[in-house]
This record gives C-alpha cells, structure tokens and sequence, in this order.
C-alpha cells in the first residue's frame, strides 16, 4: 500500500473507532413513500410544480449552466429577477446571489473582513460562516451561544479596528431563535457590523421575511443578511442581501463571485418563483407552525421559534437506533451526533414540513414519541 492509500486506511480506522461515519447515498426506493421529516424543504417547494415550470422554461431560453462567472458573461435575467424578488420578500435594498449559501457566506465575511477586523462568532453557527470569518485573516473570537453580556464584554474589549459579530436568525440543530434587535443595538452601540444567516429563517420566520425582516432590521446600514435558496426556498443557490454599496463592493472583491461559476440558471428561477409564492401564501408558512406545534405536544418538548426541533437521547448509539427504527416505520428523521451538535449530545432532529398534512404529522409525530420511549425503555 502507498503512503497515501495507508494514511487514509488509518482514517477510517480512527473514524470507526468513534462511530461517526457519513455517508452520501441516495435512500433506497421503497413501495411506500417514507414521510420526510429530515429534509431542510421546510415548505415542501422543492416538489411544487410551479418551480419545475419556471425551472424548465430557463433552461429552454438560456440552457442548464451559467457557463461562466457572474462578472464574465455568467449573469443572467434569472440571477436578476432573484435579487428582485429577494429584496421584495425581505425588504432589503440590494441582493446578490451566489452559486451556493456556502459560498454566499465565504464571499461575504472575506470581502468585509482584514486582518484589522475582529471577528465575534455565536458558538452554534454555520461551518461556512467560521470558515469565511478564519479566511478573512482577522482575529476570531467565540462567545457562548446566545450570550449577549459576553458578546458585549468582547465588543467593549476590542483593540482591533473594526468588529463583525456574526450570527444566524434560526439555528438549525435546536431550532432556537437569535435575538437579532438586542444584537443589533449592542453593534450600533459598538460600531460592529452585524451578519445574520438567514439559512433557517427564511421562509420561515417572520411570515417568511426572516428575521432580519421580524426584528425591523431591513435595510439597517450596520446589518448584512444572508441566505441559502436551497432549504425553504427548495432550489439552490446563496444570497447576501444589504445596501447597494455592500452589494457592489462585492462584486468587485467576494473572491467566491469572481472566480466562481454562476448559479445554475433553472435554480435561480426556482427560487425566485419560492419568493413569490412565500409572499403570496401566508398558510404555507403557517402550516410549518402548525406541524411544528402537533410535534412538539405529541413528542412533549418544548416548541422552537424554527421549523426544526430537536430530542436528546443518551448516547450517539441511541440516536443511531432511533434514527434507524424509525426509518423502518417510514419516517424520516435527522440523526445527529457529536461533533455535528454544538453542545455534545446526540439527538434527533425532526423538520415541522408544510408538506405533511396534520394527520401525517400527527403520525409521525406519535411514531417519533414511542421510538424514543421505547428506545430509553431498553436503556
Ligand atoms: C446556517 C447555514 N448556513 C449556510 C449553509 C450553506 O448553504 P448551502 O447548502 O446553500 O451551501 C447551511 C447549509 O447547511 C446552513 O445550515
């Protein structure tokens, strides 16, 4: 065996040794459609006709690549008619769409960040935000998750020029809400810049606007969203949204835009069609509360401020029986287990779809209560 092929045996080796391995397979096809319950299409739009139409039709008029960067000749009328509708749905001034959130938010914490700039970064967020917040060269500092007295302490601690906080409106493992207002006062009280994920809050929170939108912060010169179309809006593709001037400096520095390919056009028209319906339907998102809250009753947890909710169990092997046992009885549930939790406990993670009527809610509902009952029975 080569050096190569022996140090990447050992990997798996170690990986085994603790229990975590991942695994990109599509699910079996079964006779009986499971109930997906694991999924981030949190208003069931990744199936909706309406999409497919608008999706076909651009690759009928452009083809199915954007062929080159944004800012070659990779531009085109569907990435603009998503900023539009982008900027409608969440009022902000400006938007530019990236081929992905991932790259959405590489582009934007490298672009405002130097190695003049601190950055200050919630426990519990996103790999791609402490990714881009360490390629931007600055400084990084964690706060505890949701503790503002520690984010303010380091705010008023700061020796570096300038300070980005960084944040998600609805973290996606618990479902939990940040409190963007009290945030955003601290930043403007600090002279920080403040950057919102909206991943899991778009299409979700604030009647689909965000929580950006919710806590009257659109357009705030100190406030930069963004946002991934792949989850609520079920297509593809990231976005940031703020002034007109972040927006061009962007496009000018956001290494993520310029050596990038374009989205694909047929996802950009997808996701503009998911705004238009999301501003449209208010029982869409509603329907997301509703399953979210037949969950919660039946599962007696407490209900999240996201379409998401979580249940602890004892062990990393119990979430995997769970997972497992309920997949059996189709319904699909996410699993997961240190280190994918910020706080070290396995758990099951289970999406309030608005695609599942409430008597399939109910359903899954019951059946997720007794496997985890079950499953601690035979502790
Ligand atoms: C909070 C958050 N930000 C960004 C992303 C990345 O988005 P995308 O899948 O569009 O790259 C995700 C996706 O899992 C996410 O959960």
């Amino acid at each position: 065996m080569g050096a190569m092929q022996e140090w990447l045996a050992q990997a798996a080796e170690d990986r085994q040794s603790t229990g975590i391995i991942r695994r990109a397979e599509s699910a079996p096809s079964g006779s009986v459609e499971p109930l997906d319950l694991a999924s981030y299409d949190y208003l069931g739009l990744a199936a909706d006709s309406r999409l497919h139409a608008a999706a076909i039709a651009t690759i009928k008029s452009v083809g199915t690549g954007a062929r080159a960067s944004r800012v070659v000749t990779g531009t085109v009328a569907a990435h603009v008619e998503l900023e539009r509708e982008l900027c409608s749905l969440t009022a902000q001034p400006a938007a530019l769409v990236f081929s992905s959130g991932y790259t959405a938010n590489l582009g934007v914490l490298t672009a405002l960040g130097s190695s003049d700039t601190l950055f200050l970064t919630d426990q519990h967020i996103h790999a791609s935000l402490i990714d881009g917040a360490r390629l931007a060269r600055g400084s990084v500092q964690i706060f505890p998750h949701a503790d503002l007295g520690a984010l303010e302490r380091a705010l008023a601690a700061r020796t570096m020029k300038r300070a980005i906080v960084v944040v998600e409106s609805i973290y996606s493992v618990f479902g939990d809400a940040a409190d963007l207002a009290a945030t955003a006062a601290l930043c403007a009280k600090y002279d920080a810049l403040l950057v919102v994920d909206e991943a899991h809050g778009i299409g979700v929170a604030g009647a689909g606007r965000g929580g950006v939108h919710a806590a009257g912060l659109a357009g705030a010169d100190h406030v930069v969203m963004t946002a991934t179309m792949s989850k609520a809006l079920g297509a593809q593709g990231g976005a940031v949204l703020g002034s007109p001037v972040l927006r061009e400096h962007l496009v000018n520095t956001a290494r993520t835009m310029i050596f990038d390919t374009g989205l694909a056009p047929a996802s950009a028209a997808a996701a503009a069609e998911a705004c238009r319906i999301i501003a449209n339907e208010p029982q869409l998102v509603a329907a997301v509360e509703r399953n979210a809250g037949i969950i919660a009753e039946v599962c007696g947890i407490e209900r999240s401020d996201g379409a998401v909710q979580s249940i602890p169990l004892r062990s990393p092997e119990a979430a995997v029986r769970v997972t497992a046992a309920l997949r059996e009885s189709g319904v699909l549930v996410g699993c997961f287990r240190p280190p994918s939790v910020p706080d070290g406990i396995s758990r099951i993670r289970i999406t309030a779809s608005a695609a599942l009527d409430p008597p399939q809610a109910l359903r899954a509902a019951r059946l997720i209560a007794s496997a985890v009952a079950s499953d601690s029975a035979h502790a």
